[in-house]
């Protein structure tokens, strides 16, 4: 195997963040679906797909090192689904969430000078420079635009 047991588990720990990920902005989907907001729901919807997707990435690193997936439970989100606000607020911190939790990554990655793994994270670490930026753009634009909802789905639509 070419990562260490420990390794092996914090890996297997962030594919189930990463699907806690995707379960939180399907959640967020929906209640955006709920209000009516078409266009942010497509854009949250399409967000849980790609956490999906960072965590089959991750799947497929740790089999091709030769280590074991475990898949676990997957937490309940939790949020306040009124608030348009709230939602893109709460995107902003999980994100931010997210960073940090690549960045313990790496950080162990390099203190067992595992390099095959190091190199593997830098992608988190670049796609995630993109997540937090765009979760930033977004909350200003919902601050900016207040009760202007249709601005802000003209916006979105657009950052899509
Ligand atoms: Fe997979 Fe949005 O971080």
């Amino acid at each position: 195997m070419l990562i260490s047991q420990q390794m092996n588990d914090r890996l297997n720990d962030q594919i189930n963040f990463e699907q806690y990920s995707s379960h939180t902005y399907l959640a967020m989907s929906a209640a955006f679906e709920k209000m009516g907001l078409k266009v942010f729901a497509d854009y949250y919807r399409k967000h849980a797909d790609e956490e999906r997707e960072h965590a089959m990435k991750m799947f497929d690193y740790v089999v091709d090192a030769g280590g074991t997936v475990v898949i676990k439970a997957i937490d309940e989100p939790k949020g306040d689904w009124n608030s348009v606000e709230k939602i893109v607020q709460q995107t902003l911190e999980h994100e931010i969430l997210v960073t940090k939790r690549i960045n313990d990554l790496v950080e162990l990655a390099e203190q067992e000078k595992d390099y095959a793994t190091r190199s593997f994270l830098q992608w988190y670490v670049d796609e995630q420079v993109e997540e937090v930026s765009t979760a930033e753009q977004l909350l200003t634009l919902v601050k900016m635009a207040g009760d202007n909802i249709l601005y802000l789905e003209h916006r979105i639509s657009q950052m899509a």
